[in-house]
């Protein structure tokens, strides 16, 4: 019947129109917004290792038309941004804060995130960071011989050695007193060949395992935990060995 034809044109009208009134984007045709940030980049300075720290990038929608925020993409997990992802009417401020967790990186860190956006005339706006990490301040040595057992000591001094082997290993957990490559620093040289020509690897093995405590040599088996597996215990002898070949 005419009205039953009538009646699904009206209901595709109302559909039709109640979809553009729920369309809070303009069409493609209409003016478009320009998302422009006071900066787009910027520099922490020097920033100590391990911290949390957040920048907040302050934009205008300085367009004709409305644009929306979707979302952001960054170049790694440590970088995460809030903001409010919604459309922004000409004239519009926002703020979109980023924050860089900067856990185990060292040095010049550069980060890039990228900004999506519906109707701008760039859908993709990128900001950068950058910072330069320098290591934290080395905490009050009391005792060099509790590097290994003090809680306040052992995560640089002893765990960063978990699952090494000879020469990472020896760079890990000996060279911050033995010095790069055995060359001697706060503690002896290890490579001296004359030295290395008087003990044996049973001497070697039982001052690393129980140390010196008397002198400021820390344990690395007896008494601490995690300790130096056999396995890397052989692999460091080897590696300290091999100075004395040279
Ligand atoms: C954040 C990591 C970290 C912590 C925590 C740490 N150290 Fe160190 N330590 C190092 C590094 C790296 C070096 C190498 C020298 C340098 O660059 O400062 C070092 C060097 C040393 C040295 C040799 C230099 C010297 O003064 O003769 C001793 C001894 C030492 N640490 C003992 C300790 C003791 C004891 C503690 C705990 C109270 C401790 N460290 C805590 C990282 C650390
Ligand atoms: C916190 C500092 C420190 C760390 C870390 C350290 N040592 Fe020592 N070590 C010493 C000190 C101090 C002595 C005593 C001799 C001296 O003053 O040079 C010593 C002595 C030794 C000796 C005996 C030298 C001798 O003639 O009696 C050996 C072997 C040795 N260390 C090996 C190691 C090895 C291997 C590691 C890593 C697993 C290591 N040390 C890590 C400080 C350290």
């Amino acid at each position: 019947m005419w009205w039953r034809g009538f009646r699904a044109a009206v209901l595709l009208l109302i559909a039709g129109l109640s979809a553009c009134l729920h369309t809070t984007v303009p069409s493609p045709a209409g003016p478009k917004g320009i998302l422009s940030f006071t900066n787009s980049f910027h520099d922490f300075g020097q920033v100590t290792e391990g911290d949390i720290i957040k920048h907040t990038f302050e934009f205008t929608n300085a367009g004709k038309g409305s644009l929306r925020m979707v979302r952001t993409e960054s170049d790694c997990g440590c970088t995460t941004t809030e903001a409010a992802f919604r459309e922004y009417a000409p004239g519009e401020r926002g703020a979109l804060e980023v924050t860089i967790d900067t856990r185990g990186k060292h040095g010049i860190t550069v980060k890039s995130v990228k900004v999506f956006l519906e109707n701008a005339e760039e859908n993709i706006v990128e900001l950068t960071l950058t910072a330069r990490l320098v290591p934290p301040p080395h905490p009050k040595v009391e005792n060099r011989a509790h590097a290994t057992t003090d809680v306040k000591c052992r995560t640089c001094h002893l765990e960063s050695g978990v699952g090494m082997q000879g020469a990472f290993l020896y760079h890990r957990v000996c060279a911050q007193c033995h010095g790069r490559k055995g060359a001697g620093a706060g503690a002896r040289a290890l490579n001296d060949v004359q030295w290395l020509g008087g003990v044996d690897d049973a001497f070697l093995r039982e001052v690393t395992a129980k140390g010196q405590p008397e002198k400021g040599m820390p344990p690395f088996v007896e008494g601490v935990t995690p300790p130096l597996t056999g396995e890397q215990m052989d692999s460091l002898i080897e590696y300290i060995r091999s100075w004395g070949k040279q």
